[in-house]
């Protein structure tokens, strides 16, 4: 079990280089099984996640080289069509191998990924679509067998909701479909834009990504991939939100601030001044900040529900009442309880959260619930006034790099430690499910 100890209160000062886009790794990876050779990714992140999509990628045949932030996939004796149970449960995002296998090989098999901390996370939309690219799907019994021995073909597509996934998984599996597919309704995220560049990088045709309505022709075969995946939107809010609740001044290289607007938004209502150029973000905070009026997470170009969390942390001790609504995911409110534990004021009603913000954090012991909870405590504990310990910090290192190093340069107090591995003992209380 790992734990991280985080000495409070800290201004976080500096400037950082923010790793590559989790959330872009992950499908051009599982992209890389369309392509029979080797294909390279650039600024692939040392995290977790990435080490469990290699792993499957691994359990599928293929050979795999990973080491400072390129990856490496040798796709062409790849031949497995099932991704073992417990790799599915380990990154509930693995339904983004579903259309790969399908695309590749003509039939997967998998486990459904099951809920996690932060919602059910149904793929009816991910199974649908494969329908109607002419894919047979049996989803009984907790199992999923999809099979096109004759190959998918081309076909309109209506998402019910612009999930990211799902747009995903049509790109993946249309790229070699006999055909047209046009998804309407599709998920317009930085990270659909930047699979798109992957696939067409491989000889795909692939218009429209980052608009509602993707058109895809499918090609014949793809040739293997050389991408480079673009910055984590993600870790750059969370960086802007840590710098900005602790007073501090920060500047973020290699990003891309029009990924960031709504975040910036926010954070400049709050008091902070923010700068930008082409990939540089600069912020200085107030001393403290003020409340903002309602942040409300939407699909994108909206506020992204991933900083949720972290946006909510950051105003517990800003001045005034702030309200935050989500409205992607049913339970990424979990955070909630131990952020109280530091002495915030939020109350919760359904998926609305109203914080009343207070002076000052004390310190005190948490466990993070899930990978963007976990952020949201790390963020407390260094406005915190002493020592807090944050428990289940593996589920942080699933999407960000090496917190301790990254905080660390900025001035932060914070050591990472393992502690005893027996599950639920009073130092590093209970363990969690991953959640994706
Ligand atoms: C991706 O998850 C991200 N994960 C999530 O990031 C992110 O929060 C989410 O998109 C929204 O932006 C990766 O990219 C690996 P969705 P995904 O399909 O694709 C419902 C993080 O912290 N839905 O857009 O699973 C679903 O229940 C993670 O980095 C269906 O109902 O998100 C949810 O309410 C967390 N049926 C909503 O859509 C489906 O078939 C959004 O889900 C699929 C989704």
């Amino acid at each position: 079990m790992i734990q991280y100890v985080v000495s409070g209160p800290t201004r976080l000062y500096g400037e950082c280089r923010v790793q590559g886009a989790k959330n872009s790794a992950l499908p051009v990876l599982a992209a890389s099984l369309l392509a029979q050779g080797e294909s390279v990714f650039g600024r692939i992140p040392a995290i977790s996640d990435v080490d469990a999509t290699l792993e499957i990628l691994k359990s599928l045949g293929c050979r795999i080289r990973f080491e400072n932030g390129e990856a490496r996939v040798d796709a062409a004796d790849a031949a497995g069509t099932e991704i073992p149970d417990a790799l599915m449960r380990e990154l509930r995002s693995s339904v983004i191998f579903l259309g790969a296998i399908l695309a590749r090989f003509g039939s997967v098999r998998l486990s459904m990924p099951g809920g996690c901390e932060i919602g059910q996370r149904p793929i009816d939309l991910h199974l649908h679509a494969m329908r109607k690219l002419g894919a047979a799907v049996d989803d009984a019994g907790g199992r999923i067998v999809c099979t096109a021995p004759g190959g998918l073909t081309g076909a309109d597509i209506r998402l019910s909701f612009p999930s990211v996934g799902a747009t995903e998984n049509v790109m993946i599996a249309a790229a070699t479909a006999k055909g047209t597919t046009t998804v309407y309704n599709a998920a317009r995220e930085p990270e659909i834009s930047d699979l798109a560049d992957c696939l067409n990088g491989m000889g795909a045709s692939i218009t429209g990504a980052g608009e509602s309505t993707i058109v895809i022709e499918g090609v014949k075969k793809l040739r293997p991939a050389r991408h480079t995946v673009l910055p984590d939107r993600i870790v750059a809010g969370t960086l802007l939100s840590a710098a900005a609740m602790t007073g501090g001044e920060i500047t973020l290289r290699h990003v891309v601030p029009a990924h960031l607007g709504p975040v910036v938004e926010v954070l400049e209502q709050a008091g902070c001044r923010v700068e930008s150029d082409l990939h540089t973000l600069h912020l200085v905070s107030p001393r403290r900040l003020r409340a903002v009026g309602h942040v409300r997470t939407m699909p994108y170009p909206g506020f992204p529900t991933d900083l949720q969390a972290i946006v909510t942390a950051a105003l517990c001790t800003a001045a005034g009442t702030s309200v935050v609504t989500e409205t992607i995911f049913e339970s990424r409110f979990r955070y909630i309880g131990e952020l109280t534990r530091f002495g915030a004021v939020i109350r919760t009603d359904g998926r609305m959260a109203v914080i009343e913000g207070v002076e000052r954090l004390t310190p005190t012991g948490v466990a993070a619930p899930d990978l963007r909870g976990g952020a949201a405590l790390l963020l407390a504990a260094l406005a915190a006034d002493g020592e807090s310990v944050i428990a289940n910090g593996e589920l942080i290192e699933r999407g960000y790099e090496d917190p301790a190093a990254t905080f660390g340069a900025l001035g932060a107090g914070i050591k990472r430690e393992v502690c005893c591995e027996n599950r639920g003992c009073e130092n590093c209380g209970g363990g969690s499910e991953a959640d994706a």
